[in-house]
Order: C-alpha cells, then sequence, then structure tokens
C-alpha cells in the first residue's frame, strides 16, 4: 500500500529551481515549472551520474550540468541524440504543500529491455530525511 508523505512547500522550491530530498538510499530531485506543475527526478544524469538538481530548468525538460544532456522530467528519459533514463517518481501539489508517493517506485515504471541503460530500481519503503540542498 503507498501513501503520500509532505516534502517540502511549494513556494520553498523556486520557479523553474529544485529542491533535493535526501532519503535513506538516494536524493530525489524536486522541480517546479514555471506553472507550478511539480516533477519528482532521482537526482543523478543517466549519462554520468551529474546531480541534475543543479540544472538548469527549461519547460518540462532539465539540463545536466555535467555535460549538457537534456532530460525529460516528465519520463525520465534523456532527449535523442542520448539514451538512459533517471527514475521519476509520483509527485502532487495539495495546499501548497508537495507530496512524494511512498513506497518510492519509478513511476510510471520503465519499461524493460529498452535501449540505453534503462533499468528499473524498486526502493522499499524508506522514511525521508527532510530537505536537503536546494
Ligand atoms: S553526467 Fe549528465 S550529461 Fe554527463
Amino acid at each position: 500500500m503507498s501513501k503520500w508523505i509532505e516534502v517540502v512547500e511549494l513556494n520553498k522550491i523556486p520557479v523553474l529551481g529544485s529542491r533535493l530530498i535526501k532519503t535513506r538510499d538516494q536524493s530525489i530531485a524536486v522541480f517546479r515549472g514555471s506553472n507550478d506543475q511539480v516533477f519528482a527526478i532521482r537526482d543523478a544524469c543517466p549519462h554520468k551520474g551529474g546531480p541534475l538538481s543543479q540544472g538548469i530548468m527549461h519547460g518540462t525538460t532539465v539540463t545536466c550540468p555535467l555535460h549538457n544532456w537534456k532530460i525529460d522530467l516528465t519520463s525520465g528519459n534523456a532527449l535523442a541524440p542520448d539514451e538512459g533514463c533517471s527514475n521519476v517518481f509520483a509527485v502532487k501539489v495539495e495546499d501548497g504543500k508537495v507530496f512524494l508517493q511512498l513506497p518510492l517506485t519509478p513511476h510510471p515504471p520503465l519499461p524493460q529491455g529498452e535501449r540505453g541503460r534503462k533499468k528499473k530500481i524498486y526502493f522499499s519503503p524508506s522514511p525521508l530525511e527532510g530537505e536537503g540542498l536546494g
């Protein structure tokens, strides 16, 4: 059974910026779009693990700060010609608060056997440890 856990207030995330949420197992970058749409993605670029939370957001894409790959925040997929995927997670906003769905399983589930270095990762329920950098 899944549940939603509050991780940050929306107004603490700069527009076209992100906040880093750290769990016991990983770091998740929560981005806020210009229309207050939010996205949650593993804070690791599919290329060489660059910190996507420090990338530049434009539309529903973030450009990795290390080598400029562009990652679609809705799917986690790198935009062509690059290939690869970072996990995205279910996230929502209610009453000005941002919630992540636990357990932290990739959402939507990644297809198996696709190109690049996609892999399906499931995380056990892990209490969030609060906000990190951002
Ligand atoms: S690590 Fe992100 S583009 Fe290379």
